[in-house]
C-alpha cells in the first residue's frame, strides 16, 4: 500500500471527534478545541474589521437554489477538468501559509488527502514545506504558488525548482504586494510571534497540539528562508518585509513566458484585470479576496464572478475561492460560472481537528454535500449548473 492510499490512523478520541463533525462548521468547532488561540486565530482571522470575510459568507447566503423536478438524479456526475486535468469534483485546496502551525502533518497530509479525493492541491511560498519535500511527500497533482519576493534570484528559484519537481501549474497571488493587517493576530501575539504568559499558559490547555508541535519538526518556511526554522517572530518580520510591491503587468507577462505549463493569476476582483491577464496568457484567474485577509471591504467574490466569467469567455478559467465552506456553496459558485472552487479554511479546520484524517474528512463532507445538494436540485452533473438554478434572495425574502 504505498502511503497515500490511506491517512495514518488517528487514535480514538481523535476518530470519535471527527465521526461527530457533520459540517465544514463543525470541524472549526472541533479545531478550535484542540488549538491554542494563536494558531487558531491565525487560520480563522481575517483583516481589520473582518468586514469581507463576513460578505463572503453573506453573499452565499443571498442566493436560493430552486430545484427541479422529476429528474432522474441516479447517477450525479462530480467531475470535471481544471487547466485540462480531470479532477473528481470541482473543488482545489487552496495555497495557504504555514500550514504546520495547525497541525505538524502541515502541507503533506493536505496534499495526500486531496490525491485520495482525486483533486489538486497548491504548496504556498510561505508554506511549511520545501517544494521538493512536498513533491516527494504527496503524489500529487500538485501547483505550486509564488509571491514576488524582493530577490528575484529567489524567484527564478521558485519556477526552475517547481518544474524539477514535477508541479504542474504555477500561480501568482495579486492581492498581496503588502501584508494585511490581521488584528487578531496583533491581538493574539502571532504577528510577530512571541511567547507570552497567556499564549504560554493557552498551550498548556491544549496539550495534545502540543505534543504534535513539540515531537514534529521546527516549523519554519523552508522555501523562502530554509536557515531560520523554529524562528517565527523573525520569520513573519522577514517575510512581510520580503514581498515586493513594486511587481506590475510587464512582470506577470516575464513569469508567464518563463513557466512553460499553465500559468493561473490569484486575487482577480475586476473583469478588466481578468481580460488583461488573459491577453498575458495566463490559463486561469482566480476570482479571490484571499479569504478576506488582505485589503477589508472589498467586494465578496461571488457578487463579482459573474462579470469576470462575462470578461473572460472562453478564452480562459475562471475559479473563484474565499467563504466556501458548503457543497451548495460550490454549486452556486459554478453556477454563476465559475469551473472550480479552492477551498483554504474549510480543510485546515479539517487539518486543525484531526490531521490527515480531519482533511479527508472535511474533502469526504464536501463531497457527500455536493453530490446531495445535486440530486436533491434536480441536476445529474455539474456540467448542467448556470444561473438558471439560483434565484437571488431579498432580505424580505422577494425576488429581485
Ligand atoms: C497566507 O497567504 C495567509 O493568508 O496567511
Amino acid at each position: 500500500m504505498k502511503a497515500s492510499d490511506s491517512a495514518p490512523a488517528p487514535g480514538f478520541w481523535t476518530r470519535r471527534q471527527l465521526a461527530r463533525c457533520h459540517s465544514v462548521a463543525d470541524l472549526r468547532r472541533c479545531a478550535r478545541r484542540r488549538m491554542p488561540r494563536v494558531a487558531f486565530d491565525y487560520l480563522d482571522g481575517g483583516a481589520e474589521d473582518e468586514t469581507t470575510l463576513a460578505r463572503n459568507r453573506e453573499a452565499f447566503d443571498g442566493f436560493e437554489l430552486v430545484p427541479r423536478a422529476l429528474v432522474d438524479v441516479g447517477k450525479v456526475e462530480l467531475a470535471t477538468t481544471v487547466l485540462g486535468q480531470r479532477i473528481a469534483l470541482p473543488l482545489v485546496l487552496a495555497p495557504c501559509g504555514l500550514i504546520r502551525l495547525i497541525h505538524t502533518g502541515g502541507e503533506a497530509a493536505a496534499a495526500r488527502a486531496a490525491h485520495r479525493a482525486g483533486t489538486v492541491h497548491v504548496l504556498s511560498t510561505v508554506g511549511s514545506t520545501s517544494i521538493e519535500e512536498l513533491a516527494r511527500e504527496a503524489p500529487g497533482p500538485l501547483w505550486y504558488q509564488v509571491y514576488v519576493w524582493k530577490d528575484r534570484g529567489l524567484l527564478r528559484g521558485f519556477l526552475e525548482r517547481a518544474r524539477a519537481s514535477g508541479y504542474r501549474a504555477l500561480c501568482l497571488t495579486v492581492d498581496s504586494p503588502v501584508p494585511g493587517r490581521r488584528e487578531r493576530d496583533l491581538r493574539g501575539r502571532t504577528d510577530p510571534p512571541g511567547l507570552t504568559l497567556g499564549t504560554a499558559l493557552d498551550t498548556l490547555r491544549h496539550p495534545r497540539w502540543l505534543l504534535d508541535w513539540l515531537r514534529g519538526p521546527a516549523i519554519g518556511l523552508p522555501n523562502v528562508l530554509p536557515e531560520r526554522a523554529g524562528d517565527l517572530g523573525a520569520l513573519g518580520r522577514i517575510a512581510s518585509a520580503s514581498l515586493d510591491p513594486t511587481v506590475t503587468w510587464a512582470d506577470l507577462e516575464w513569469m508567464v513566458a518563463q513557466w512553460d505549463g499553465p500559468f493561473v493569476l490569484k486575487g482577480v476582483l475586476r473583469a478588466e484585470d481578468a481580460r488583461r491577464a488573459v491577453d498575458c496568457g495566463v490559463a486561469a484567474v482566480v476570482v479571490s479576496n484571499h479569504g478576506g485577509r488582505q485589503l477589508d471591504r472589498v467586494p465578496p467574490t461571488l457578487d463579482v464572478l459573474p462579470g469576470i466569467v462575462e470578461a473572460v469567455g472562453d478564452r480562459a478559467e475562471v475559479l473563484l475561492d474565499s467563504g466556501v465552506r458548503r457543497g451548495s456553496d460550490v454549486v452556486k459558485a459554478l453556477a454563476l460560472g465559475a469551473r472550480a472552487c479552492l477551498v483554504g479554511r474549510s480543510y485546515l479546520y479539517g487539518l486543525g481537528a484531526g490531521g490527515e484524517a480531519g482533511v479527508d474528512r472535511a474533502l469526504a463532507l464536501l463531497r457527500a454535500e455536493l453530490a446531495r445538494t445535486l440530486a436533491l436540485l434536480g441536476c445529474p452533473s455539474v456540467a448542467d449548473l448556470d444561473a438558471s438554478w439560483l434565484r437571488r434572495r431579498t432580505p424580505a425574502g422577494g425576488a429581485r
